[in-house]
């Protein structure tokens, strides 16, 4: 009897399984596609074309084989190629130019191009090699290129056990595994931001670093898609693309240094948008702030704890019931959320708060009935709105391609934060854009259970439900990129790895990608799927609420940090890394998705939940983040509701290393202002992982616990729990201990910094960067924005130094006088040079030259940095 019992439920499951699981992709379906057939090649100076067709029988795997695409390669710039196959008639979905505007075009020649494109006719493949010693980069013959309806496959050679870094958001090992590996990219809430999963963003772009320099692969592809890292006994090493739909559009970057592949990068992707200055204060934040006496009562904490916060946040907390552009009248009522934000202001501080998307279909009138009156929401096939499921209960969801979506979100938020009459923000954080909306699967376009009878009643009160539905969606228009007909757009046969699909349940349809989603088969008002725009979703909120938040204040930089992101939203947004958890993995973890976010992906303005969202945090762990937290451009400390508190000031122990490292950050700030601003012009990153600097040095490949901030400061935290010691990895250089100005030679191996208390963090200079540092901290960057700097000056190995300064008034959109200041130390004088617009009163009052004649020189000196000036270095 036993047995059997145990025996029953095994049993079915294996039958549910076989009828219901979409098996992931053997090499049976596959074998059979034919591939295609180069035709009538056209050659020129600056690129090709070529005809490609379908080489035998369609196999049809996971939709319909495409006969006819064309192929065209371009030489845009000397280090980029760019190659995109898609299909003749035009249909295929393609990213819209509204959503991530194309580089330009051609530009170049095969003749000035580092690169080289080769092809193979049939089965068609192709290559791209460095032009100048041959070796191939990129090459598709692994295996014949699928173009289907619904599956795209490209897969490319590799050598074997490849460094291979990118392809985010995500939380496995900086460099990429190289085997039985999948990265599914395709938006979605991660509570705890687990490894081997698919996150809230999508950068399908790979950097590989080999012996012979370093190279980019960007996909410029929005659909939900696998890639497969593996090495195989048959196949050999490779890299395989699986994506549900668009086209193969890809670029090509020769660097050959990483930092050349990231500021090439840039190229395509846009380039980050420089935050004001005083975003990169130290910022509090908490779920669960019971009132706003209790945000006021945080702020005052904190001022008695002399701790320096610069901005206050809250959460969904101060809204009623949970609902956007609304206060809780009792909780947080307009007149103290005036007060609060009054008072932040008069002591130089600032405030932000949430916002999502997804708007409450019970606050009627208001914001809901003005999205109707607007038509900006997502509609079902009958004209009604889409209702999820989200916070608030029964929601709606914005179409950001709606005609009317500007005046509509610009609308609500010139009320609802008007500076006169609303709650005065300075900056806004977006959540939920994964297009989040919880449990409930509507698979069956049914109207969710939880709808109330009033919901009901106001869905029939605004005739949007039945058949007399007014029928508003657009019409698929022909050759226009829109969406090849017919799909299934709920249940597409190729299954990615989306976890939400298959997390929980294995039984579950792991096909399907609308769980924890506003379902994919929903059409935009200009007739685009939500099946390809999903990964869109979060960027698309982005644009949309920096166009607002301009549009009440046009003459400021926004500050906006977005949880979703897509490849590009460097240019509008920043990012929080999402909903971490209170752990020594997570706090390790902080430091390889920033670096990741800020080099590789150009967003720069990145940082981690300090001390952990969810779960309890430990004095021990809140105090050594409270020191890590302050070498990452974005400092915040937030947790979550049902988590113990963890402002810094709980903890006397973990107060005292906040104050000390919010002092070290205040110090490094215009130095750190400085690297995101050269991020802005160039793409040079202003976080580095070490081989970024140090790329001959193969050890540091694989180095993910230590990094660069900007291009001299080496940040080497303490990493495991009670643990006092450190093995810090110098490459073959010169550093300078920041806190001692002590000398030590870097030969290419660990060193153990032992003794290592809470209130201690190892940081190097780098011998040859100059570093200035304000001479004092202070209690806000406004007054920071005041005193003095102190050069430092840590020599390098051929006795000379050289760095940057960048000064402007820290907040204007636009800025008509800036300083950008080189100082360049030649052994025996430094000098200052450059641009000196910026008016300012501030001095450099001190100048510390280290490693000279093996000692520490320092100098009082009394230069105004209004004009160039050199400074005699006496030894
Ligand atoms: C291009 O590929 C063909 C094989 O398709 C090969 O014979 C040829 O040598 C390649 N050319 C270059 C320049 O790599
Ligand atoms: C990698 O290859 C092995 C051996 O063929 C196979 O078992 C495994 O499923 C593959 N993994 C992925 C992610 O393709
Ligand atoms: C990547 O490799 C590491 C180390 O071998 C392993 O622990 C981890 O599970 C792998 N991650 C994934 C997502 O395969
Ligand atoms: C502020 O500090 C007081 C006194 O220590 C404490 O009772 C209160 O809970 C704190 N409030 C907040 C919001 O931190
Ligand atoms: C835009 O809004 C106006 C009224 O607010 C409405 O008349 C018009 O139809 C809307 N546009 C679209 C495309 O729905
Ligand atoms: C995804 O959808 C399937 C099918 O409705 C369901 O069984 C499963 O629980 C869902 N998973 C999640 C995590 O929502
Ligand atoms: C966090 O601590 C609180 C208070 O001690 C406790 O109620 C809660 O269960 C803890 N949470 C977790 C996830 O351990
Ligand atoms: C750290 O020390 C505490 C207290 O002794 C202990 O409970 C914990 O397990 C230790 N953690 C590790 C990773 O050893
Ligand atoms: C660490 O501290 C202990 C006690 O203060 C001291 O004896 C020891 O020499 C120190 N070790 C190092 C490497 O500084
Ligand atoms: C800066 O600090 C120095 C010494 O630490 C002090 O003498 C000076 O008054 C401070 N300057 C300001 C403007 O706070």
């Amino acid at each position: 009897m036993a047995g059997i019992l145990l025996f029953l439920p095994f049993a079915v499951t294996v039958v549910a399984g076989a009828i219901f699981r979409r098996d992931y992709p053997s090499i049976e379906p596959l074998t059979a596609c034919p591939g295609y057939k180069a035709s009538n090649v056209q050659i020129s100076s600056s690129g090709l074309t070529a005809e490609l067709t379908l080489a035998g029988p369609a196999c049809d795997a996971y939709g319909t084989d495409l006969t006819d695409l064309t192929l065209e390669v371009s030489y845009d710039t000397e280090t980029r190629l760019h190659v995109k196959i898609q299909d003749v008639s035009n249909n295929v979905y393609q990213i819209p130019q509204s959503v991530f505007p194309r580089p330009q075009v051609g530009g170049s020649t095969a003749a000035q191009s580092a690169l080289a494109f080769n092809y193979t006719e049939e089965p068609f493949s192709f290559s791209v090699s460095r032009a100048q010693s041959g070796e191939v980069l990129f090459d598709t013959s692994a295996a014949n290129m699928i173009f289907e309806s619904q599956y795209l496959r490209l897969r490319t050679k590799l050598p074997d056990n490849p460094f291979l870094y990118g392809l985010g958001e995500h939380s496995d090992p900086f460099r990429l595994n190289t085997t039985d590996y999948i990265r599914t990219l395709w938006s979605q809430d991660s509570y705890s931001v687990p490894e081997g999963s698919n996150l809230y963003g999508n950068h399908p772009v790979y950097f590989e670093q080999r012996e012979s320099g370093s190279h980019g692969v960007f996909f410029l592809n929005s659909n939900g898609m696998d890639v497969l890292i593996n090495n195989t006994v048959d196949e050999g090493q490779y890299l395989e693309y699986n994506t549900l739909g668009g086209v193969l559009d890809f670029y090509f970057i020769a660097g050959p240094s990483p930092v050349e592949v990231a500021r090439q990068y840039s190229e395509i992707v846009g380039l980050p948008a420089l935050q004001p200055y005083w975003g990169l204060g130290f910022h509090n934040c908490r779920y669960g702030y019971r009132d706003a006496f209790d945000v006021a009562e945080a702020v005052y904490n904190y001022s008695q704890a002399g701790l320096p916060l610069e901005t206050m946040w809250t959460d969904i907390d101060y809204m009623y019931r949970r609902r956007v552009f609304s206060l809780d009248p009792d909780r947080f009522p307009l007149e103290k959320m005036r007060q609060l934000v009054d008072h932040l202001h008069a002591n130089d501080q600032h405030y932000i708060v949430m916002v999502d998307p997804a708007v409450a279909y019970q606050d009627f009138p208001g914001t809901l009935q003005r999205g109707i009156e607007d038509n900006v929401y997502m509609l079902r096939e009958n004209g009604s709105v889409w209702k999820g499921v989200v916070w608030p209960g029964v929601t709606v969801f914005p179409d950001w391609f709606a005609e009317n979506i500007t005046s509509f979100w610009n609308g609500e938020f010139a009320s609802f934060f008007s500076p006169e009459e609303g709650v005065d923000i300075d900056a806004l954080w977006i959540d939920m854009n994964e297009s989040r909306r919880l449990g409930y699967r509507l698979s069956s376009r049914a109207t969710p259970k939880v709808l109330s009878r009033d919901t009901q009643a106001l869905d029939t009160r605004n005739g949007f439900s039945g058949s007399d539905a007014d029928i508003r969606i657009s019409k698929r228009q022909e050759g226009q990129q829109q969406g090849l007909p017919d799909r299934d757009l709920l249940y597409p046969k190729y299954a990615i790895h989306n976890k939400a699909a298959y997390q929980d349940d294995w039984n579950a349809d792991k096909g399907g990608i609308s769980n924890k989603t506003v379902n994919t088969d929903l059409i935009h008002q200009n007739g685009l799927a939500m099946y390809d725009t999903h990964n869109l979703y979060g960027s698309m909120m982005s644009v949309a609420s920096r166009d607002a938040m301009l549009a009440r204040k046009p003459t400021l930089r926004p500050l906006i940090i977005t949880r979703s992101t897509f490849a590009g939203a460097g240019t509008t947004v920043g990012h929080w890394l999402g909903d971490n958890l209170s752990t020594w993995w997570h706090y390790r973890l902080a430091i390889r998705s920033m670096v990741s976010f800020a080099a590789l992906y150009q967003v720069p303005m990145v940082g981690a939940d300090v001390c952990g969202f969810g779960s309890n945090t430990t004095e021990q762990l809140c105090a050594r983040w409270a020191a890590l937290g302050a070498f990452a451009p974005f400092y915040r400390n937030h947790n979550e509701l049902s988590s113990i508190p963890q402002e810094f000031y709980r903890w006397d122990s973990v107060a005292a290393v906040a104050r000390k490292f919010i002092g070290i950050r205040y110090q490094l700030l215009d130095y750190m202002y400085t690297a995101l601003y050269r991020q802005t012009v160039d793409g040079t990153p202003s976080v580095n992982p070490l081989f970024f600097i140090y790329p001959e040095d193969q050890t540091t490949w694989d180095l993910e616990l230590e990094y660069f901030l900007g291009p001299g400061l080496l940040v080497a935290p303490v990493t495991e729990e009670n643990a006092t010691s450190v093995d810090v990895y110098l490459p073959k250089d010169i550093f300078y201990d920041f806190y001692t100005h002590e000398k030590v030679q870097g030969n290419g191996a660990s060193i153990t910094r032992d003794n290592q208390t809470w209130l201690d963090l190892p940081l190097y200079y780098r011998g040859g960067v100059i570093v200035p540092l304000r001479v004092n901290s202070t209690m806000t960057t406004t007054e920071l924005r005041k005193q003095d700097f102190e050069i430092i000056v840590p020599v390098g190995a051929d006795g000379t130094a050289q760095g940057e300064l960048y000064l402007d008034d820290g907040v204007s959109l636009v800025q008509n006088c800036v300083s950008s200041i080189t100082f360049k130390f030649d052994g025996a004088v430094l000098t200052a040079d450059g641009e000196f617009g910026y008016e300012t009163t501030v001095k450099v009052s001190k100048v510390t030259v280290l490693g000279l004649s093996g000692s520490t020189v320092t100098i009082a000196v009394d230069k105004l940095l209004t004009e160039a000036f050199s400074v005699e270095i006496s030894q």
